[in-house]
């Protein structure tokens, strides 16, 4: 079948693929250097939450228009996480692993910076260089996870709240690794203390409701012991693993991908050792995540 008989219909502007059952899609024959009038916009948004996250292969953009990308979707100049940034433009960061020095903490479930009250909504990821093969990102439905919980179980998780903190993460060794890691780990703390957010959250646009805890960022569940609470936890981060609620994807450079951060989680594998792997990554935002 042709991507053209395959296509979502319901779209005008977009030539949409499914990736999977549950999560994802491929934006076909879409150049994101020349984004439309509010009719591709709109597009864009729709596609964005039904389909949690969407790929754009042989994309050749520009700093700036990575960025107008993201304004699409949201306000870029939302809270950041402790990436390197871009020269010119702060709101991009470089995630950047070589053949020699520090790794991120990034293979590791996650959306991103749940450590703060307000986290992004979405993400931008750009790549340009990229190692011939592993360092695949693969992201999990959120929402899916919810449905395929049981009624009771659902009903319980929607009274709970769950304390969230980048301490509960790789960033304090990657801290560990700099020059000034001590200071800069000290002004993280005093700036992120922990936060708390419901274990379920209602998506704003969808009305879906989805599991918004992760063994990145998510330390703990308020009211029950540390061993309840790890074991729950535990129980909800297993379900991220089942095959069936993935989209894995294979980067090439000159890939976008960007994502719903509200209705999934997303990894990035650390198999590829000892080569050069470069992407631009733009969060971007609403005043209220939720
Ligand atoms: C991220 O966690 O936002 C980065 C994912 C990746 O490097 O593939």
């Amino acid at each position: 079948m042709s991507k053209l008989e395959n296509a979502v219909p319901g779209y005008k502007n977009l030539i949409l693929e499914p990736y999977t059952p549950n999560i994802g899609a491929v934006v076909h024959d879409f150049d994101l250097a020349r984004i439309g009038d509010e009719g591709d916009r709109a597009e864009l948004r729709k596609a964005l939450v039904e389909f949690q996250v969407l790929f754009f292969r042989q994309q050749h953009l520009t700093a700036e228009q990575q960025i107008e990308v993201a304004r699409v979707f949201g306000d870029p100049d939302k809270t950041k996480a402790f990436f390197p940034r871009h020269e010119r433009h702060s709101v991009i960061e470089v995630l950047e692993t070589r053949p020699v020095g520090h790794r991120y903490g990034t293979d590791q479930w996650h959306a991103d910076i749940t450590f703060s009250a307000n986290p992004p909504t979405g993400t931008v990821l750009y790549s340009h260089v990229i190692p011939a093969a592993g360092g695949d990102t693969l992201w999990a439905s959120a929402t899916a996870v919810y449905d395929s919980l049981p009624e009771s179980l659902q009903r319980y998780l929607e009274e709970l709240e769950a304390v969230h903190s980048f301490e509960h993460s790789g960033w304090p060794n990657y801290f560990a690794q700099l020059e000034n890691g001590e200071a800069i780990y000290r002004k993280a703390r005093a700036d992120h203390l922990p936060v708390v957010h419901p274990v379920v959250r209602t998506h704003p646009v969808t009305g879906r409701k989805l599991v918004y805890v992760n063994p990145n960022f998510t330390d703990r569940i308020k009211g029950l012991s540390r061993q309840q609470s790890d074991a729950l936890l535990a129980f909800i981060f297993a379900q991220f693993q089942r095959p069936e609620f993935q989209a894995r994807l294979r980067w090439e450079t000159n890939t976008v991908a960007i994502w719903d951060n509200r209705a999934t989680v997303h990894y990035a594998t650390a198999d590829y050792d000892n080569q050069h792997r470069l992407l631009h990554r733009v969060t971007f935002g609403e005043d209220q995540a939720f």
